[in-house]
């Protein structure tokens, strides 16, 4: 079967054949998660873009069905966003309550010249399974923007209209709409805040509380593209501020940045996730623009991260996102083992794991090591490290050993994550067979990275290279067929 083929996540969701990158159209509707996405069914490669399309009941096992939407004499079909027209603002449904689609029709004129991009509809009365699109397509052009893509609609109580956010250049421009069709302009943002280092895109912008508090503030994701100058290659930033229905404020000057890993890219969120649940859950297409193209997977490419709930909570610095797993996830791992309260020194703590995937969580008390850390021994001879170093407050994640890395110049390259502090650090990772998700504290920062080791996960260990650490709690978790 696809589980088989090499380096095919076992948690995560990865198309059967061929190309994606960006989430699109994530929304909860009849009991069912679904998730389009940018897809390439003819190559392994980028191309032209339809939205490909998957089902869940609870965000960990897909079901991939058929393509939701394809290219049209408006164009290939880029990012966007799926809403519930509950109220048939639309009009598109009689009897029950439908799906719309916003999307970007994308349109290459001969020999690239005549590039336009504009937002169309398409809307489906069968749970997502056939959409038709609307024949007044596009219900929004703009005269002289080139890049004007990825609209993300939600339904905004207090004003009683649909917005959208939508990516323009360097900027995010907002725009409302009572029934979806006619859209007007409403602001624009970000020309002199946030980071510029690449075109901006994805948007997404919503309402979080924060925790331990009954304050709630808007957030605004933005992804940013690919700029060569910089190693990073393509990542997400966030802003976090008030939004009235018309105009969005950041209410601070620093740069937030979503994750500190280089793999998570163009995510967004849930939408129409039932007000008993509450949760605002996030889903991020796991690559990087600078290699997305060259990872060493056969016949098909690229990976969602897992869903995360995002939260805001106020520390010593900032008001900052953060990210936990989804609770569905727990039940995939039967098999628990708690770790004794070892104190580990330079000879290192090796744990048995030998699984297709596994979380490790971590209490580290840092006694007088100047850095420590763990290995996550994939096979014998492949593995990657993290490293904290006490002096430098930071976390280095090496992939140079994880298996095949030579695809790409940047991807052997290190990641380091500035951190607050080294003496106390809780750590929860996810491993999946081409992938590490980490979290710190809590989820106050995530590092996403992928990985291309023989097996996933043999063994983990912890060290310092000097001095001494407390292993406070551990834990290790793993599927019991194996
Ligand atoms: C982001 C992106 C979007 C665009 C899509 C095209 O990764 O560049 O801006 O809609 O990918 O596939």
């Amino acid at each position: 079967t696809t589980k088989l083929e090499k380096y095919r996540p076992a948690l995560h969701f990865a198309p059967q054949q061929n190309w994606m990158n960006d989430p699109n159209g994530l929304v909860f509707f009849k009991g069912e998660y679904h998730l389009f996405f940018q897809h390439n069914p003819n190559d392994s490669v980028w191309g032209p873009m339809h939205w490909g399309h998957a089902v869940s009941k609870d965000m960990i096992e897909w079901e991939q069905l058929d393509i939701a939407l394809s290219p049209d004499e408006h164009g290939t079909i880029f990012s966007g966003s799926v809403v519930v027209d509950w109220h048939n603002t639309s009009g598109f449904f009689q009897d029950e309550p439908g799906l719309v689609a916003i999307f970007t029709h994308h349109f290459d004129g001969a020999n690239h010249t005549e590039t336009k991009q504009m937002q169309s509809l398409a809307y489906s009365s069968d749970q997502g399974r056939t959409w038709v699109k609307y024949e007044n397509n596009p219900v929004l052009t703009h005269a002289t923007k080139i890049d004007f893509r990825d609209p993300k609609v939600f339904w905004h109580e207090a004003t009683h209209k649909w917005i959208m956010v939508l990516a323009t250049g360097q900027t995010i421009s907002i725009y409302s709409s009572p029934n979806l069709k006619d859209w007007s302009f409403e602001s624009e943002f970000g020309e002199k805040v946030g980071s510029h280092d690449g075109v901006w895109e994805c948007p997404d912008l919503f309402e979080l509380p924060i925790e331990n508090s009954n304050e709630k503030k808007w957030v605004l994701l933005v992804s940013i593209g690919d700029n060569h100058k910089f190693d990073s290659g393509s990542r997400t930033q966030y802003f976090i501020g008030s939004f009235d229905g018309h105009t969005f404020v950041e209410e601070h000057d620093d740069i937030k940045w979503l994750d500190f890993g280089k793999d998570n890219y163009a995510g967004v969120s849930f939408s129409d996730i039932p007000k008993e649940d509450g949760r605002r859950i996030y889903l991020g297409w796991m690559s990087n623009w600078r290699y997305a193209n060259q990872v060493p997977t056969k016949g098909w490419r690229s990976q969602m991260t897992l869903p995360r709930v995002l939260s805001l909570i106020e520390t010593d610095e900032d008001i900052r996102i953060v990210q936990k797993v989804v609770k569905e996830l727990d039940s995939y791992f039967t098999k628990k083992e708690e770790l004794a309260d070892v104190i580990v020194s330079t000879d290192a703590n090796y744990y048995n794991v030998n699984a297709e995937y596994a979380e490790i969580d971590l209490g580290l008390e840092n006694i007088n090591a100047t850095q420590y850390g763990l290995t996550i021994h994939h096979t014998t001879t492949q593995y990657t490290t993290i490293t904290v170093d006490a002096k430098e407050k930071t976390l280095v994640l090496e992939r140079k050993h994880s298996g095949e890395v030579d695809f790409s110049d940047n991807f052997p390259k290190q990641q380091v994550v500035k951190l607050s502090k080294t003496d106390e650090l809780q750590l929860r990772l996810i491993v999946d067979s081409s992938s590490l998700e980490l979290f710190l504290n809590g989820g106050e920062q995530a590092i996403t990275s992928l990985v291309y080791p023989d097996k996933a996960c043999e063994g983990v260990s912890l060290f310092t290279t000097e001095g001494e650490i407390k292993v406070v709690h551990g834990k290790l978790s793993i599927p019991s067929k194996n």
